[in-house]
C-alpha cells in the first residue's frame, strides 16, 4: 500500500496541505527581497513550506540557494557550505561551476568531481581557509554571482541558529550582519527550531543580528484544512472516518503537522472500512510506542530533579514552581532550583516557556510521560 500519510521529511504536492496565505507571504518576501527569520517547533513545516515557495518562483528573476548548516561548526565550515551551495546554484553545470570558481575565487585550489552518471551531484570541496580569503570576500561572493547571473539571489539557511555556537559567535554575527546588511541582490530567508536560540540572535537588542528581517511564527495548520485533507485520504483508500475523530487526532498531538499525519497513517492502518473507537485507540498506542525509544534516551540523563519537574508539569501544574507547596509535593529540592532546572529543561528542548508559563514541548512526550511516570 502506498503510504496515505507521510511525516518525518519535508512533504510536497499531495502530501501538502493549505499553507496558502503562509505561501503567497514568503513568496512576495522572496520577491522583494525582503529577510525573514522563520520559526516553528520541529515538524510544524518550515522546510516543506520554503520547499513549496521555492518550486513557484518565477527562476528567470530569482535564483534561490538552500543550505542546512546543521552540522557547520566553525564559522569558514559555514563559510565554504554557503559558498558550494551559491556555486552550484548559479552554476548547475561541472564545467562553468569551474570558470565561475576560477573567476571569483581564484586563490582557491579546490576539488571538483563530478558523479558517474549525469543525474549523480557533482560533489564540490572548495577548502577555502582564513589564509585564502577574509570572511568579508566569502560573503560578498552571493552578491557578485547575483549581479552576473542578472538575477535576485534568496538565500534559505536551515537551522541557522548554529551559528550562535561557532567560536567567538559574537564577533562572527557581527561580520556577517555588517555584509549581509549592505547587499542589494541578495537577501536571506533564515529558519529553525530551537526558538530560544533563534529568538535570542533576533530579537535581543545586544546582539548582531537584532531587527535583521520580519520574524515569522510559523502557525500550525488548522483544522479546517486538516479535516478535508485527512478525510480525503481515507476516501481514497475507501474509508470512512468522522470529523470528530479528525479533530481528535490533531487535539491529541496538538496540531504539530508531523505527528497529525503520523497519526492518521496509525488509524488507517488499524481501522476496517469504518473508523471506531479501538482503531483510535491503538492507533494512539502505536504513536506512542514508535517514539518511545526516543523518549528514553532524552530522559535518560536527567536528574531526578528534572524528571519530577517534568512530571510535575505532566501532572497539569501551571501554578507558582518555587511555592513551597509544589516543592514539596513534587520533590522539587530547594526554591534556588527552579530556574536551574527550567534553563537546562529548555535547553534540551524538554519545555518551552512562553512568557511566564511554562509547557512540555511535545505533546507526544506529555503522553508517553503520562503513561510511563504516573507514580
Ligand atoms: N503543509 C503541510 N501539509 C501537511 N503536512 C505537513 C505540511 N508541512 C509539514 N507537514 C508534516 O510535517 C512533517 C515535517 O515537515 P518539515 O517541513 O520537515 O518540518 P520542519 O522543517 O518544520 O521540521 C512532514 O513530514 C509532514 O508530515
Ligand atoms: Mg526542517
Amino acid at each position: 500500500m502506498k503510504k496515505a500519510f507521510v511525516y518525518g521529511v519535508a512533504v510536497e504536492g499531495e502530501n501538502f496541505t493549505d499553507r496558502i496565505e503562509e505561501t503567497r507571504r514568503l513568496k512576495r518576501d522572496f520577491e522583494n527581497g525582503q529577510n525573514v527569520v522563520l520559526i516553528s517547533p520541529r515538524r510544524m513545516g518550515k522546510t516543506s513550506l520554503v520547499r513549496r515557495v521555492i518550486s513557484q518562483v518565477d527562476t528567470n528573476k530569482i535564483a534561490v540557494v538552500h543550505l542546512d548548516i546543521y552540522d557547520c561548526r566553525t564559522e569558514y565550515e559555514f563559510y565554504n557550505k554557503l559558498a558550494t551551495a551559491v556555486l552550484k546554484q548559479v552554476s548547475k553545470k561541472g564545467e562553468l561551476m569551474l570558470r565561475n570558481i576560477k573567476e571569483f575565487l581564484t586563490r582557491l585550489t579546490p576539488r571538483v568531481s563530478f558523479g558517474i552518471d549525469p543525474a549523480n551531484e557533482m560533489s564540490v570541496s572548495l577548502g577555502i581557509a582564513p589564509e585564502d580569503y577574509s570572511p568579508e570576500e566569502i560573503l560578498q561572493l552571493p552578491e557578485k554571482m547575483a549581479h552576473k547571473i542578472g538575477k535576485h539571489i534568496v538565500i534559505c539557511i536551515d537551522e541557522f541558529q548554529q551559528i550562535g555556537n561557532f567560536p567567538d559567535s559574537i564577533d562572527v554575527q557581527k561580520r556577517i550582519r555588517g555584509v549581509w546588511q549592505l547587499q542589494e541582490e541578495v537577501s536571506y530567508c533564515l529558519y529553525g527550531s530551537k526558538k530560544h536560540m533563534l529568538t535570542n540572535l533576533f530579537q535581543n537588542k545586544r546582539m548582531p543580528f537584532y531587527q535583521f528581517g520580519d520574524i515569522r511564527f510559523l502557525q500550525p495548520i488548522a483544522l479546517d484544512d486538516w479535516i478535508p485533507f485527512i478525510r480525503g485520504k481515507f476516501e481514497e483508500s475507501g474509508l470512512l472516518i468522522s470529523d470528530e475523530q479528525i479533530t481528535r487526532i490533531c487535539e491529541t498531538v496538538e496540531y504539530q503537522s508531523s505527528y497529525v499525519q503520523q497519526l492518521a497513517w496509525n488509524v488507517m492502518l488499524c481501522c476496517d472500512k469504518v473508523v471506531d473507537e479501538t482503531a483510535m485507540e491503538e492507533a494512539l498506542d502505536d504513536l506512542i510506542g514508535q517514539s518511545s525509544i526516543l523518549f528514553l534516551q532524552q530522559t535518560e540523563g536527567l536528574s531526578s530533579y528534572q524528571m519530577n519537574f517534568l512530571k510535575a508539569l505532566v501532572a497539569g501544574e501551571t501554578g507558582d514552581f518555587t511555592s513551597a507547596a509544589i516543592l514539596k509535593k513534587y520533590h522539587l529540592g530547594t526554591k534556588s532550583n527552579i530556574s536551574r532546572l527550567t534553563d537546562t529543561l529548555i535547553k534540551k528542548e524538554l519545555i518551552e516557556k512562553t512568557g511566564r508559563t511554562i509547557t512540555i514541548a511535545d505533546p507526544v512526550f506529555r503522553l508517553w510521560m503520562q503513561r510511563e511516570h504516573n507514580d
